[in-house]
């Protein structure tokens, strides 16, 4: 496999989606405190940008997941890896995912904090990927809609490489 990158979607299309995102969920948080939850480890560049283009007074809490072998697929066997630290139980919680792929990892979390009762509970993805979708999965603010191709950069890896581009890219 070739494992030279190219450009997909530019840090210039990326930075003008992350702030529409930032926009729309700041009409829709208006006077709340929400509590932003990222899926490490892909999400942490796009949670950086994120949280400072949304003006509002938010926390944030990470948890981690094991999906992915060494491989590209998801084995759909997902365990939590690192739990939260804060208490979600009333509070307005937002999913931060890098990629929705197959649907699996994130429909995983989103029961497993359903669970802890919180207030409200909405995703946040900056990319989603349908053609692979195994279960439904709702997103309420997403970035791009990606082909199914498999993209690294802007935090997002292949075998934990490539999370520095500055660009999401795609590799063949
Ligand atoms: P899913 O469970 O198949 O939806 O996969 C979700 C997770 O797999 C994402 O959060 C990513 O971490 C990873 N993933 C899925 N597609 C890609 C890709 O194209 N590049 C890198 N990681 C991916
Ligand atoms: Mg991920």
């Amino acid at each position: 496999m070739s494992s030279q990158p190219k450009i997909l979607l530019t840090r210039a299309e990326i930075n003008k989606a992350v702030a529409r995102l930032a926009a729309e969920v700041r009409r829709d948080y208006r006077g709340k405190q929400p509590l932003c939850i990222g899926v490490l480890k892909g999400s942490f560049v796009f949670m950086a940008d994120f949280i400072r283009q949304l003006e509002l007074p938010v926390e944030v809490d990470f948890v981690r997941l094991s999906s992915y072998g060494a491989g590209k697929q998801t084995s759909g066997n997902i365990t939590v890896v690192q739990g939260l630290k804060t208490k979600i139980k009333g509070r307005d919680v937002l999913v931060l995912e890098d990629i929705v792929d197959t649907g699996l990892t994130v429909s995983f979390l989103l029961d497993y904090l359903r669970k802890k009762v919180p207030a409200s509970l909405r995703l946040c993805a900056l990319t989603d990927k349908p053609s692979r979708r195994q279960v439904p999965v709702t997103i309420d603010y997403l970035g791009f809609t990606v082909p199914d191709k498999f993209i690294v950069g802007y935090g997002i890896d292949w075998n934990e490489k490539f999370r520095y581009l500055p660009d999401i890219c795609f590799i063949d």
